[in-house]
């Protein structure tokens, strides 16, 4: 019993480990691997904005133009900026020696960053970055504070400001304080526009995060079909060998 109480327990911990992390509340976004536009247009803003920065050194250009429905010659012409092949791995040159030194911190690698963070997180960061002059690249982001990572998408999105301080800022959606019944939060604005509504911005952070989330897992789709078919094989399987068992056991008693 104390045996099995102290195994219960090392299940328990990390769970606690990883409620305890974030403080931000994240939005949620549902991936959808089977919705391949999405998934390509995700993939365009990858190579076009993040890929200079952030290697996938572990996902293919021709795998992922097979899975997301895309002719070679199409990825081959408009995916691949440098003289790479379809074959190869989608890697960077950014020396990670000198990046280091740019940001302080050298940009990760992103293929299994889904996996790490999960898509609400990765939802909520990439549109939670806000002009902070006391930053070396003037953002901040509320779900990563003092990142140093430069707000890339803010072209699409434009400046996002914050009116509050660093603990409302936690709270995204304005909310009363239970214990001050002071308004907290609803802290970030958009000041200057940029190409995009806030709609269309969502679109497209939801478009990049679902790539993300197919590059973390490129096989979801084929093992949930998987897993359908074991179920309705066991499902059957159950019939054979409840009337099996049957059999052996007529005479037993
Ligand atoms: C100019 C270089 C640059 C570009 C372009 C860039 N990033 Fe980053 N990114 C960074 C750096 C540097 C960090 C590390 C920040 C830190 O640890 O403080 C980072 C961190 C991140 C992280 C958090 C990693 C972690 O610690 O778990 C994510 C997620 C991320 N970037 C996503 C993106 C996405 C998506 C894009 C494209 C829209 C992008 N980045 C474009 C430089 C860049």
């Amino acid at each position: 019993m104390k045996k099995f109480f102290i195994a219960f327990m090392m299940v328990l911990l990390p769970m606690a480990a990883s409620a305890a992390g974030g403080k931000a509340p994240l939005d949620h976004m549902e991936a959808d691997h089977a919705n391949k536009e999405s998934l390509q247009r995700g993939m365009q803003t990858y190579v076009n904005y993040c890929l200079g920065c952030h290697s996938a050194d572990y996902q293919r250009f021709e795998r992922a133009a097979v899975d997301l429905g895309m002719p070679n010659e199409l990825v081959e012409e408009n995916l691949i900026f440098g003289d790479q092949k379809v074959g190869e791995q989608m890697t960077n040159a950014m020396p990670k020696a000198d990046a280091a030194e740019w940001f302080g911190t050298a940009p990760p690698d992103l293929t299994l960053e889904s996996r790490l963070r999960g898509e609400d997180w990765l939802y909520t960061y990439l549109r939670s970055f806000y002009k902070d002059e006391s930053r070396p690249y003037n953002v901040n982001n509320v779900v990563f504070p003092d990142v140093g990572m430069p707000n890339i998408l803010e072209s699409l999105q434009g400046t996002q400001m914050n009116s509050c301080s660093k603990d409302e800022l936690l709270h995204q959606e304005k909310e009363i304080d239970p214990l001050t019944g002071l308004a907290i939060g609803g802290c970030l604005t958009i000041s200057e526009k940029g190409t995009q509504t806030a709609e269309e911005f969502d679109k497209t952070v939801y478009d990049l995060v679902n790539f993300m989330s197919y590059m973390g897992n490129p096989v979801k789709l084929e093992s949930e079909a998987i897993g359908y078919k074991v179920l309705i094989f066991l499902a059957i399987f159950f019939i054979f060998a409840f009337a099996l068992k049957k059999e052996y056991w007529r005479d037993v008693h």
